[in-house]
């Protein structure tokens, strides 16, 4: 299949993997409502991941871990109506997948069928592919998230680089083999250092996507309020920002403000007429009060 085929219509999971069996990068952004869907899917991104991130960068919550299967849905459905083109993943939230296998189950079928999603992702390595291997039986694509995994950063110490020793990097591998055992389709490599996803996206079959995990991934995710400037509290190492967005808007409310103050807003253009005979009726009636 060539790339011209894979653009244009909707990506399926068969279209990612294509793309690593011929070379080409995959494009992974997070979208988190209709314009950000819009957005990403009209720049030609080949997946849209409506990532738990957005309890942090459009929640304002301290950590991931709060957020609940319902907001996921909700915002889950807003990117499907925006989005027509890109692979729509639903990132399953922190405890909705942990517990119990049957849960799991069902809350990943929830994205399909409420979220409107077309896969599922979620967090850890050998720990969960029981969870996968049934989420994928169950006719759900999973996409799997091993390296820095946000919802147990608490376990891990912290929101740090992970695989940097050669026991902890086996360990990488094992996971990412693992999953990849039980049917995930592509697996997100985060904050690992770059020879190491070197070596496990040369010894997987399924693509990887890497979030600070060097240019060697089969393809690159980054969360969109990072690639636009639109988060305040922090900017990880792995980020470019593209754009300074958070600027623009903050110029508009002030201009806005501005000349609401001097009454330079609304001008005629933003108004509405009335005949002027209507006009001097009404007023005539007024005055006869
Ligand atoms: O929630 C998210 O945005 C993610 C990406 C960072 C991969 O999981």
């Amino acid at each position: 299949m060539s790339e011209k085929q894979v653009t244009g219509r909707k990506i399926s999971i068969l279209d990612i993997q294509t793309k690593k069996e011929q070379g080409i990068p995959i494009t992974m952004l997070t979208a988190y409502d209709y314009p950000t869907a819009l957005l990403v899917d009209q720049g030609g991104i080949d997946i849209l991941l409506v990532g738990d991130s957005l309890g942090m960068v459009v929640l304002g919550l301290e950590s991931t871990v709060p957020v609940t299967m319902d907001e996921m849905i909700h915002h889950c459905r807003a990117v499907a109506r925006g989005a027509r083109r890109g692979l729509l993943v639903g990132d399953m939230p922190f405890m909705s997948y942990q517990a119990e296998i049957a849960e799991a189950v069902r809350n990943a079928g929830r994205f399909m069928k409420e979220g409107r999603m077309d896969t599922v992702k979620l967090e850890g390595g050998r720990e969960v592919s029981e969870t996968v291997r049934a989420i994928v039986d169950a006719g759900i694509p999973v996409m799997g998230h091993i390296g820095l995994t946000p919802q147990s950063a608490s376990k891990m110490g912290g929101f740090r680089v992970q695989g940097r020793t050669a026991f902890d990097a086996m360990r990488l591998m094992d996971d990412a083999i693992a999953l990849e055992e039980a049917g995930c389709y592509a697996i997100v490599l985060e904050a690992v250092p770059a020879p190491v996803a070197q070596a496990l996206t040369e010894r997987l079959k399924v693509p990887t996507i890497g979030i600070g995990a060097g240019a060697s991934c089969d393809g690159q995710v980054i969360v969109f309020h990072d690639l636009v400037g639109l988060f305040d509290r922090f900017t990880p190492k792995f980020v470019r920002q593209y754009a300074d967005v958070s600027n623009v808007i903050s110029d508009a409310v002030q201009n806005f403000a501005q000349d609401v103050i001097n009454r330079a807003f609304p001008a005629a253009d933003h108004t509405y007429s009335i005949d002027d005979d209507q006009l001097k009726e009404f007023l005539d009636q007024l005055d006869g009060r």
